[in-house]
Order: structure tokens, then C-alpha cells, then sequence
């Protein structure tokens, strides 16, 4: 027994939500598409959750931030799959899939086939126990990739009100989470091994900004360590943090933001992988014609960079299904995905953009003490990155524009001074 449609999008997280809606706007029939996700609730914008769902006033809440709000498109509420046609069988896991057959089999023991897959699975956190650290599963050690990760870190939250926290990683997760718990006022120690936060995209100069800035909203950093244990009270819970320098902080609550690893493993033997990810080309085709993968698992062609790259952001996320979508739909319409990669974020009253790569040499500019400045990256006399604090849109989408053009540039220090004006004039 099982079901059938022309195409299935295995996942239901921000890239599920724009190819549906893709989809739609493709011509797709009533009947014809089915989402299946692990998730119990419609696709939604994930970058929600480190942030506007945290807040102490009117935290975020769906169906506020389903998908596409995230681009000011429509919200894809349940009603709006439905008035659509679209199939979604949610909270549902799918266990194994057959490429060869067409065929999906779900964790409740459901056939689906399909004529074309498209994968959109993402990524899972990576968990302490895969560092060799024990007790990631106390009630008060907190994960965030889903909205259930989101609710368990609200409710412990609210349990340990001017408590402390311990957030292990300087990376995306642990800068959103402990901008938002120190504006829950919770005390807020930030633990990761590198010399300074956000080391994969950070200068260090950019990094002094932001970790100055956080100091003066009393979030305390701890460096050039990690982890090694936890101790525990008699109900289970995480009472403290042991780390390698031979410290212990206290903690009611812990947050771990330590890195993911792409959801891949149903594909593996019967996909080309690289990079971590599914393999695809420039329509977002894997090595199998009918199957085609999108957001945070795959691996693409970067034109601008000539090698394929799997990025962890969401505008990639949003942007390579709607390309799938229209290779699928419209094949000989559409061209290879040409894509600048864009990463941002947003905490406290700060707000930054970034385009490009960070390679080569990296030229700072602007002004620190007013609260916008930059930096630009210079790979083989050329403009490779671009980096903006603080920046209006039209600056943003200057240095956006700049960027994929990629000027040659002689004279880095005169490039320093030009500044904005660099990537405004070009
Ligand atoms: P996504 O993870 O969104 O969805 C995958 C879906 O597949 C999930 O619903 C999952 O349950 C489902 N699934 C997986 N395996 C399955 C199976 N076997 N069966 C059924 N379903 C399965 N980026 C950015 O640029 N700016 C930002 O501010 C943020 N902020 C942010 C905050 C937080 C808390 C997180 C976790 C992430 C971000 N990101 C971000 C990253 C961004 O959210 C991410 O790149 C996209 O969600 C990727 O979209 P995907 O659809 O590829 O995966
Ligand atoms: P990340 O890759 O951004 O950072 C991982 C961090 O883990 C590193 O910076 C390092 O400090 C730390 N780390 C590594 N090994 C460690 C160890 N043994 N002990 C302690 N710390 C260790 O990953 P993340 O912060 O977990 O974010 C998860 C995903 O969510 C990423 O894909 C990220 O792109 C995405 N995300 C993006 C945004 C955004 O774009 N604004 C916001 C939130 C999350």
C-alpha cells in the first residue's frame, strides 16, 4: 500500500517552503506535490528561532514566521498547502529511500513514490557525545535547530530567571543565543576554543567589536577552551561545567551551538556526495536524473568561485529551490545557478551583512566608534568578500553589487580609505 505523486520534497524546513511555493507559481496541479518532514508543523523561517522567538516581549510565534516571510512573500500557512493541493504529511520521518525504485518508506511504514525527489533534509546539530563529552541529554542542556529544541530552550529559560548560562561555541548559534538570553537577563558565559568568536568568518578586529559589545551587555567570554564535563544534582540536572583550563563555571542552563553535520545518510551509497553534502549541479541535479537536492545538504557549483561549495545559510537555502524548482519545471528555460553567497545576522541592536568569500587579504575601513564599518577581502588583486556593520540597504546593496563583480584592486591601503565609496561608485 503506499501512495504516489510527481514530485515529493523530502523535509520540511525553509527550502520545502520556497520550492512550494515555486512550485505553485510553476503550475503545479493539485495532487502532484507532497512535502514529508519530521517536523509536526508546516515550514517555517528557522533564523526565527535564535531570535525574534526568544525575546522576553512578544516573542515570535507561528504562524507568524512560516514560510515566505523571510523574503516578504506570502505565508505558507496549513491552509494555504491545502487551497493549493499540496500534500503535507507531517511529523512523519522517512526511514529509508530507493532511487532506483522512486521510493520512500516512512517511519509509520508508508510507501511514496515519486517521479522527481527533491531532497531538502538540512542539517542536524552536532551533539557533545560526538566530542566525547556525556550528559547532552539533562533537561537544562539545550540544542537549537527546531522549533521542540526552541520550546525546550524557552522553558528552561523562564525556569532560571537571572540564572546563568553557559553557551559552548563561538559560532552563529552561541552569538544569537547569548545576545538573546542576556536580554532575558540571564548571566551569560560564552565558551568556544577559538582566540575569538565567529572565527570562520571573523577578522580579529571585527570579532574585538562584537565581543567588546557584548561585554557591555554583561556577557562574559571565555576563550582558547572547551568543555570536558558536567556536573550534576541528584535530579539529573546540570549544576556546573568543567572545562579543559581546569575551570568550572556555574550553569542552570546550557546551550551547545557547536557546529551540524548535513542530513545525507539515507543517500549515502546511492548519491555523489562531496564536501559533507549531496552532490549537485548547476540546476541542482545529483548524480541521479530524478533526484535533486537543495539548502543546507548540498553541495553546488559557486560560479563566482569556481568550486562547488555547501553553505549553512538561509538566503542559499531559499534561493537554490526555487532554481531547482525551475529546472525541474521548465528544464530548458533554465540556466545554471549563478549565486552570491550572503550571510547575516542580527543581535542586540546590531546588524550585519556579508557577501562573497573570505580569502586573501582582508582591508578594513569605517568607523568603529560610530558603528559602521567593514572589511573587504582581496584574493589574487581582486574583490572577493565584502563585510558591512551597521550599513543602510543601499550600502548593503552596494557591497552586494560589488562583490559579484569582482574589480580588481591595486592599492589595498587606498581601497582602506575609500572605504563604502569604493563599493558605492563602482
Ligand atoms: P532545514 O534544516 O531548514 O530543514 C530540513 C527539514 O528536513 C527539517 O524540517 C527536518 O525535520 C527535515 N528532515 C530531515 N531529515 C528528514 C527525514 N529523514 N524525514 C523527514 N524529514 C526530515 N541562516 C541565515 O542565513 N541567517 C540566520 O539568521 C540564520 N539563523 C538561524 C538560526 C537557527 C536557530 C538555525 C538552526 C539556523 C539558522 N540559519 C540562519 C541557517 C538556516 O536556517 C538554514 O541554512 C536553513 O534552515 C536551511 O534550510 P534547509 O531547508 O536546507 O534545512
Ligand atoms: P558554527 O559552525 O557557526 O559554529 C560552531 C562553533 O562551535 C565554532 O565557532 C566553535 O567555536 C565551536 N566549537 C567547535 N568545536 C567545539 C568544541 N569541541 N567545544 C566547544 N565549542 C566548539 O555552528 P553553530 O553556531 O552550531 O550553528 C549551526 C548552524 O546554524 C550553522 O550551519 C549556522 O550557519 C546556522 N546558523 C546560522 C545563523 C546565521 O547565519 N545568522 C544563525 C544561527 C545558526
Amino acid at each position: 500500500m503506499g501512495r504516489a505523486f510527481v514530485y515529493v520534497i523530502l523535509g520540511g524546513g525553509v527550502a520545502a517552503g520556497y520550492a512550494a511555493l515555486e512550485f505553485t507559481r510553476k503550475g503545479v496541479s493539485p495532487g502532484e506535490l507532497c512535502i514529508i518532514s519530521e517536523e509536526p508543523v508546516a515550514p517555517y523561517e528557522r533564523p526565527a528561532l535564535s531570535k525574534g522567538f526568544l525575546l522576553p516581549e512578544s516573542p515570535a510565534r507561528l504562524p507568524s514566521f512560516h514560510t515566505c516571510v523571510g523574503a516578504n512573500e506570502e505565508r505558507l500557512t496549513p491552509k494555504w498547502y491545502k487551497e493549493h493541493g499540496i500534500e503535507l504529511v507531517l511529523g512523519t520521518r522517512v526511514k529509508s529511500v530507493d532511487v532506483r525504485r522512486k521510493k520512500l518508506l516512512t517511519a509509520t511504514g508508508e510507501t511514496i513514490s515519486y517521479k522527481i525527489l527533491l531532497i531538502a533534509t538540512g542539517a542536524r546539530a552536532l551533539k557533545l557525545e560526538e566530542f566525547g563529552v556525556d550528559g547532552s541529554e539533562a533537561e537544562n542542556v539545550c540544542y537549537l535547530r527546531d522549533l521542540a529544541d526552541a520550546n525546550g530552550l524557552v522553558n528552561v529559560m523562564q525556569s532560571c530567571s537571572s540564572g546563568n548560562a553557559v553557551v559552548i561555541g563561538g559560532g552563529y548559534i552561541g552569538m544569537e543565543c547569548a545576545a538573546s538570553l542576556a536580554i532575558n537577563k540571564i548571566n551569560v558565559t560564552l565558551v568556544f576554543p577559538e582566540v575569538h568568536c565567529m572565527a570562520r568568518l571573523f577578522t580579529p578586529k571585527i570579532a574585538s567589536y562584537y565581543e567588546e559589545y557584548y561585554q557591555s551587555k554583561g556577557v562574559k567570554f571565555v576563550k582558547g577552551t572547551v568543555l570536558t564535563s558536567f556536573e550534576f544534582d541528584s535530579s539529573g540536572k546540570v549544576m556546573a561545567v568543567n572545562l579543559r583550563d581546569g575551570s568550572q563555571l556555574p550553569a542552570d542552563l546550557v546551550v551547545v551551538g557547536i557546529g551540524i553535520r548535513p542530513n545525507t545518510s539515507l543517500f549515502e551509497g546511492q548519491l555523489t556526495l562531496e564536501k559533507g553534502g549531496i552532490k549537485v549541479n548547476g540546476k541542482m541535479q545529483t548524480s541521479n536524473d530524478s533526484v535533486y537536492a537543495v539548502g543546507d545538504v548540498a553541495a553546488f557549483p559557486v560560479k563566482l568561485f569556481g568550486e562547488t561549495r555547501r553553505l549553512e545559510h538561509v538566503d542559499s537555502a531559499r534561493k537554490s529551490a526555487k532554481h531547482a524548482v525551475a529546472a525541474i519545471m521548465e528544464p530548458k528555460k533554465s540556466g545554471e545557478f549563478d549565486y552570491l553567497p550572503f550571510f547575516y545576522s542580527r543581535v542586540f541592536g546590531l546588524s550585519w551583512q556579508f557577501y562573497g568569500d573570505n580569502v586573501g587579504e582582508a582591508v578594513h575601513f569605517g568607523d568603529y566608534l560610530s558603528g559602521t564599518f567593514g572589511a573587504y577581502w582581496i584574493s589574487k588583486g581582486h574583490l572577493v568578500g565584502s563585510f558591512l556593520e551597521g550599513g543602510t540597504k543601499e550600502e548593503y546593496e552596494a557591497i552586494a553589487k560589488a562583490t559579484s563583480l569582482k574589480p580588481p584592486v591595486e592599492d589595498l591601503a587606498e581601497l582602506g580609505q575609500q572605504g563604502l565609496n569604493f563599493a558605492l561608485t563602482i
